[in-house]
């Protein structure tokens, strides 16, 4: 009786195991690869070159973000402070200068080399997003980064997604504040005496805020 199936075929139910366990090999590296905190991005918080702390400048000297972060008002990307701004205090103030902690710093003061801080937060190229636009309507740094004053070391405390920016979107009234509390993490309505629902709702309507809902507003 004649062979109806070519001799390859042989090797057809080996290849098929052999795929099979590949992809079983992918899914997991993929799952591995993904639910560690840089992709699921709650909760990344990479080593930075200095040891530099939000709750030793902001919590305790009190410090205000735009010493440092000073385009957060004016641009769509806050800056990171390059060395020159440490230096008014670390070498020109004299501040500490000789604590080992500020090694990597005084190199990079001395040499003229910028620190190579390692960027946290991050959306994707296709999502268009303005600090600007927000801070100057009253959305304050702890509703996007939480109490940041109280990190020695910034980790991602919020999703970044698309779902987490529309539940702001749909619903501005319950993160609005009076444009000088933007910058102060611990404030809240309550704090003063306010309902934060009520004091929203009319800063909504007194700013007339429309964020936007609509696919292009985000993905222009
Ligand atoms: C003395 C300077 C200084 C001040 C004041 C300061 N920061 Fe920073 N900030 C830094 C430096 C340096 C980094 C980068 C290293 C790090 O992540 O800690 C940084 C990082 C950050 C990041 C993470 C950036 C990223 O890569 O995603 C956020 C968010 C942030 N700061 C928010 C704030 C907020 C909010 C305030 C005010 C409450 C503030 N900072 C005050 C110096 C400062
Ligand atoms: C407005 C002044 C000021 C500026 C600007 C400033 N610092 Fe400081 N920093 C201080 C003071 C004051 C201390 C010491 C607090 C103390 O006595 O414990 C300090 C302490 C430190 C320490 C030591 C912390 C420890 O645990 O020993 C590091 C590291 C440091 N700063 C890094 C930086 C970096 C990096 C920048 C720039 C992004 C910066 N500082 C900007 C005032 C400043
Ligand atoms: C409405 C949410 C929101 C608010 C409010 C907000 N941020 Fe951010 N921040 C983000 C997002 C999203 C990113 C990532 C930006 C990107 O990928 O372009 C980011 C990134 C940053 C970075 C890294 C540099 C950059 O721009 O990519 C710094 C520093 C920072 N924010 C500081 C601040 C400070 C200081 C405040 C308050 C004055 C603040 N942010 C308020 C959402 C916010
Ligand atoms: C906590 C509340 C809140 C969160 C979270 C938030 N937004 Fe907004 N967004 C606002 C408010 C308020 C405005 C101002 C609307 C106005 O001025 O009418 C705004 C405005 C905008 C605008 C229009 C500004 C312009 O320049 O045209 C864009 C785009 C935008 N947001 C993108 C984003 C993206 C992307 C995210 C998530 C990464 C995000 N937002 C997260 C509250 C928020
Ligand atoms: C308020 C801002 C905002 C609006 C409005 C918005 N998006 Fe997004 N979108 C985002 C952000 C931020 C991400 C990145 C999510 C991430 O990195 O996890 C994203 C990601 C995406 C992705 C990539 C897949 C994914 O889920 O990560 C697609 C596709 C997408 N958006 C489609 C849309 C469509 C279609 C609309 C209109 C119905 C829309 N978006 C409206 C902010 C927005």
């Amino acid at each position: 009786m004649a062979n109806i199936f070519p001799k390859s075929a042989n090797f057809l139910p080996i290849k098929i195991g052999l795929g099979l366990a590949c992809i079983g090999v992918f899914v997991v590296a993929g799952a591995w690869y993904y639910f560690t905190p840089k992709y699921t991005r709650v909760g990344y918080q990479p080593q930075q070159p200095v040891a530099y702390s939000h709750a030793l400048h902001v919590g305790q000297l009190g410090m205000d973000c735009r010493y440092c972060h000073s385009f957060v008002d004016q641009a769509a990307h806050a800056n990171i402070p390059n060395s020159q701004t440490c230096n008014n205090c670390h070498k020109q103030g004299g501040v500490q200068w000789d604590n080992p902690k500020l090694a990597v710093l005084r190199e990079s003061i001395e040499k003229n080399v910028p620190i190579r801080w390692k960027q946290i937060h991050q959306t994707p190229d296709y999502v268009y997003f303005n600090h600007s636009a927000h801070v100057n309507r009253g959305v304050g740094c702890v509703s996007c980064h939480g109490q940041i004053n109280e990190m020695e070391v910034v980790y991602e405390a919020k999703p970044l997604s698309m779902g987490w920016c529309l539940e702001c979107h749909r619903a501005p009234e319950k993160n609005l504040r009076p444009l000088d509390k933007v910058y102060d993490l611990n404030w809240i309505a309550a704090s003063a005496g306010k309902n934060q629902d009520k004091m929203g709702s009319a800063l909504v309507a007194e700013w007339n805020v429309r964020p936007p809902t609509n696919c292009s507003g985000c993905h222009r």
